[in-house]
């Protein structure tokens, strides 16, 4: 009779402190919540736990802005990269692959071709787009002269003189 007394205690205490934690969790200083949202067994709380840890962002991007309140301006960056840094951090993943149509470095016919434009109109697609190539192939903090070196740079890389 001694050991059902104490097992049904503990069921009772059991139950006594599921429910307690959950008033626990829904009475704390949270006032930045509603009621219903405040308990960590809300939607509004299940969901925050599952969010990702980290949100990847194209740069120049609004859903960006602000999200790095940390780091250094990025025009800071940019004036401390020379053509090639700028070159292997924006434009490679579609100049090295060819992705998208883009002409490859090192490609020498297809930079031939597109050379015979002169660099000026290179230049000037580079940063205003052409097609699928982004403006500023989305190095937004490169200024034209940043774009104009890293041209140079694809060209010589491509073309032997
Ligand atoms: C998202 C992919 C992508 C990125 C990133 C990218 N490019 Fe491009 N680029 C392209 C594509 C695609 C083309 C071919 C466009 C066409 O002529 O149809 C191209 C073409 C070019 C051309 C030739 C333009 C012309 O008039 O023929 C230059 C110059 C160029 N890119 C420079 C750059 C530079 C410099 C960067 C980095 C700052 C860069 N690109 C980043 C995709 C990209």
């Amino acid at each position: 009779m001694q050991v059902y007394r104490a097992s049904f205690l503990a069921i009772i205490l059991a139950a006594t402190s599921l429910f307690s934690l959950n008033s626990f969790a829904t009475s704390g200083k949270d006032n930045t919540h509603t009621l219903g949202e405040r308990s960590i067994f809300s939607e509004r709380a299940i969901n925050e736990r599952l969010a990702p840890s980290a949100k990847v962002c194209m740069e120049g991007d609004s859903a960006c802005q602000g999200a790095s309140t940390s780091t250094p301006a990025p025009t800071q960056i940019a004036a401390a990269q020379t053509p090639e840094q700028i070159y292997q951090t924006k434009c490679m993943a579609c100049h090295a692959t060819g992705a998208a149509g883009a002409p490859k470095v090192g490609d020498e016919a297809a930079w031939k071709a597109r050379a015979e434009k002169g660099i000026d109109t290179l230049v000037k697609n580079a940063i205003s787009g052409v097609n699928a190539m982004p403006p500023k192939g989305m190095c937004m903090d490169c200024s034209d002269a940043d774009i104009k070196a890293v041209v140079e740079y694809m060209i010589s890389q491509s073309v032997k003189k």
